[in-house]
């Protein structure tokens, strides 16, 4: 069981910037949707509101978010949930990034030496000191998108833990890393690991669904990557369109019991970003 203590990657003006973005309004634009002034706006952006509940109401509604979702980023206090039922050991590997944490996830059976790792984290350094001592070896390496606070430390995890097959989002420029897309399905490491392409923060980006075989009743694992964040969603560098139909289809596809390991911010699961997620929809 773990009770999260990470902080969210997203705080209100972020959520507010991103849902500007994918509905292509300027401060002004969502200024005259909301009957909110734009100067107002732009201070949220930059971290400054005092919005009353019907103002965050207002905004949510002009954006088309989920309005309980933006009041509970505005709370500055947004819930997270304990997360329990997998039928693994998920080590979270947070590395500093920015002003934020970088996320990789090693998956082991709790007992033998070996795990499966998902993305890389930036940087060899960090990784080290916060590398389960328990795990010497990685069978596979499944890799979300080809960005360096996710892949930074590929070549220095082969040469410590590996070699391993590494796996990435079919057209990823990685050299060496086999391609899966969307609903390739495999048995690694002991687990079942079922890829689901999500483009929206990159062309080439993919989130794993890990299951244990047998354990049936078990909670499913997604790695969410750069798509998925409590709280909030990844920036839509490749199209906004795209990442907000990917997240319904990861928000309605898997179980709410389903856990969520995001490429930044806490664990979270999908039943609870249904409810409280700004952009579930
Ligand atoms: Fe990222």
């Amino acid at each position: 069981m773990v009770i999260e203590q990470a902080p969210l990657e997203d705080e209100f003006g972020d959520v507010l910037e991103k849902a500007m973005g994918h509905a292509v309004l300027t401060p002004e634009g969502l200024g005259a949707r909301s009957g909110i002034e734009a100067e107002r706006i732009r201070d949220a952006i930059d971290y400054r509101y005092d919005f009353t509940p019907g103002e965050i109401r207002r905004l949510a509604t002009a954006l088309e978010l989920n309005v309980a979702g933006l009041e509970s980023v505005a709370s500055g206090r947004y819930p997270l949930p304990v997360i329990s039922g997998l039928p693994f050991c998920l080590h979270p590997l947070r590395s500093p990034h920015g002003i934020g944490t970088a996320n990789a996830y090693l998956v082991s059976d709790c007992r033998s030496g070996t795990g499966v790792l998902f993305d890389t984290g930036p940087a060899t350094d960090h990784l080290r000191r916060i590398w389960p001592a328990g795990i010497t070896r990685v069978s596979a390496i499944f890799i979300t998108h080809v960005e360096t606070e996710h892949i930074g430390a590929l070549a220095d995890v082969q040469r410590l833990f590996g070699p391993a097959p590494v796996f990435a989002p079919l057209g990823a420029k990685l050299p060496g890393a086999a391609g899966l897309g969307d609903g390739a399905s495999m048995e690694c490491g002991g687990y079942r690991i079922d890829t689901l392409a999500t483009p929206g923060h990159a062309e080439a980006h993919n989130s794993y669904v890990v299951r244990a075989p047998g354990a049936t009743q078990a909670s499913p694992l997604l790695i969410s990557g750069d798509l998925l964040f409590a709280g909030s969603v990844g920036g839509a560098f490749f199209c906004s369109k795209r990442l907000r139909e990917q997240v319904a289809r990861l928000l309605t596809l898997l179980p709410p019991s389903t856990i969520v390991a995001p490429g930044h911010g806490p664990l979270t699961t999908l039943g609870h970003e249904r409810v409280h997620n700004p952009f579930a929809t």
